[in-house]
This record gives structure tokens, sequence and C-alpha cells, in this order.
């Protein structure tokens, strides 16, 4: 894993002018030399909206992806938004079973699989999101549950394929119990997990592909506590939602990883 990633997940904040103004207000080191990934996930309506603020920011590690698609690429499917419509307007990544899609909005195993396959045959690169509740970790569950959610979708014969040949994928682990809540996996937790989901991958996919998709630790990523997450074992970078909704404090976590 050759570069560090820095997502933000903005979910339903930060309509089109304050999308604008963040761009126009980030200032992240981007000399080529850190090797940092930036990636923003803003809502989907002040997506454009912020990849025409970029075009003038001149912030080449930053890429954009939406935080959800639906995945049938056109038809009568009102209020949703496809891949094939992502990849059109500019988006590089999609973010696919984050834990709110999947516990506020009944998302299951079976759609986050179907979505993750619709953003590889339009060219998006899937995070898939992982992590277990808190009533699950009590019950000693972790990595039962994390290895179902990645395994549904591993599986599946197009994401295999896609997987084999090479095909950008990455892997978000977000503990439910750490999503904007304060609490904070520490970095033994989320090694753990990583560690656990690498293991499978490698046993599926090979060291080539094991080594090739990031996994990133979610959850209450704060600028104090970024570098500690960054510089645990298996942790390839941080999807971080509230502190990425100010650019200053996004920018403090983007320098803590280069
Ligand atoms: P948080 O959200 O950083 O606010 O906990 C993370 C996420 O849900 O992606």
């Amino acid at each position: 894993m050759a570069k560090r990633i820095v997502a933000g997940n903005w979910k339903m904040n930060l309509g089109p002018r304050d999308g604008r103004r963040f761009i126009e207000r980030l200032e992240v080191p981007d000399d080529g030399r850190d090797g940092v990934d930036i990636l923003l996930f803003p809502p989907s309506l002040t997506f454009t909206e912020v990849a025409r603020a970029l075009e003038a920011a001149e912030i080449p590690a930053l890429r954009l992806g939406l935080q959800n698609v639906f995945h049938e690429d056109s038809g009568a499917f009102t209020g949703e938004i496809s891949a094939a419509m992502a990849a059109e307007a500019g988006a590089d990544y999609a973010l696919v079973g984050h834990s709110e899609r999947r516990h506020l909005f009944g998302e299951t195993d079976e759609e986050t699989r179907l979505k993750v396959e619709a953003a590889l045959r339009h060219g998006l690169v899937p995070m898939l999101c992982v992590g277990e509740t808190l009533d699950e970790r009590r019950a000693g569950r972790v990595e039962d549950v994390v290895l179902r959610q990645l395994d549904a979708v591993v599986e599946a014969d197009p994401v295999r394929k896609a997987l084999l040949d090479g095909q950008a994928f990455a892997v978000a682990y977000e503990p439910v119990w750490a999503i904007g809540t304060g609490e904070t996996a520490t970095p033994s937790d989320a090694s753990r997990a990583h560690g656990v989901l690498r293991s499978r991958i490698r046993e599926r996919f090979g060291d080539e592909t094991a080594s090739r998709v990031p996994l990133l630790y979610g959850g209450s990523v704060k600028p104090e506590n970024a570098s500690e997450l960054l510089g645990a074992a298996e942790v390839d970078g941080v999807l971080v939602g509230g502190a990425s909704l100010d650019p200053g404090s996004f920018a403090d976590i983007v320098r803590a990883a280069g």
C-alpha cells in the first residue's frame, strides 16, 4: 500500500454554496511528495459545484465520490442516482454499504453487493463499508460480522473477476458504535479488524490483491487521534465524517497522514 487515503464523508451536510466555500478554504499540502490521496464524498446535489470549485483550486490529489448509488443504470426509480450518472458527473469513487444506509435505510448485504457491481461496471472505485454494532461487539462477533459483510460482496462473480483483473476496490472498517459518537476504536482494535479483512482478501485473491486494496478506518476520527490511527498496523487511511466538515480540521487530518 503506497499511498495513504484521507476521505471525508459529508453525509447530509454542506449544500452547494457551503461545498464551494469548503474547497475555496481548503489548504492541504499537495506537493506530490507526501503520498496522500484525498477523497471527498459530498451530497449528490453538492457534487457538481464542488467539482467546479476544484477545477480552480488545483488540488490534483483530491478525488470525488458519491455517498450512495443505485444498482440500476436508469429508469423509473424516483429519487435514486445511478453509478452511470455518478461516473458521467466526474465521480471516481462510490461509498457503498455505509452503516447509515444499512441501519437507517435497511439496506441489505444483497443490495450492497448489487451497488458494488454497478460501481465497478461504470469504472468507479467502490469503497465498501463494513462494521459491527455495539451489541455484536459485546457478543464477540466482530470478526463474523465484518467477514459476512465482505464475503457477501467479494464472493459474487463480477466482483471476484474485477478484483482478479486488478480493478481498484477499497474497504472501510467503521464500527457502528464509533460513528458520530465520539467513541473511537483503539488503534489495536482497528488493526485487529483490518488484519482479519486483509487475511480474507489474501486467502481469496492472493498477496498482490491483498496489498493493493486499501483498508480505511472510520468512526470519530479527528485531528487529535488521526496520526495514531494512521500509524496503526494494517490501517491505510481514514474515513472521516464530522471532522471533515471543516476545511481546517480536515486539512489537519490530511497533514497527519503525510
Ligand atoms: P464520524 O463518521 O467521523 O462522524 O464518526 C464517520 C463515517 O460515518 O463515515
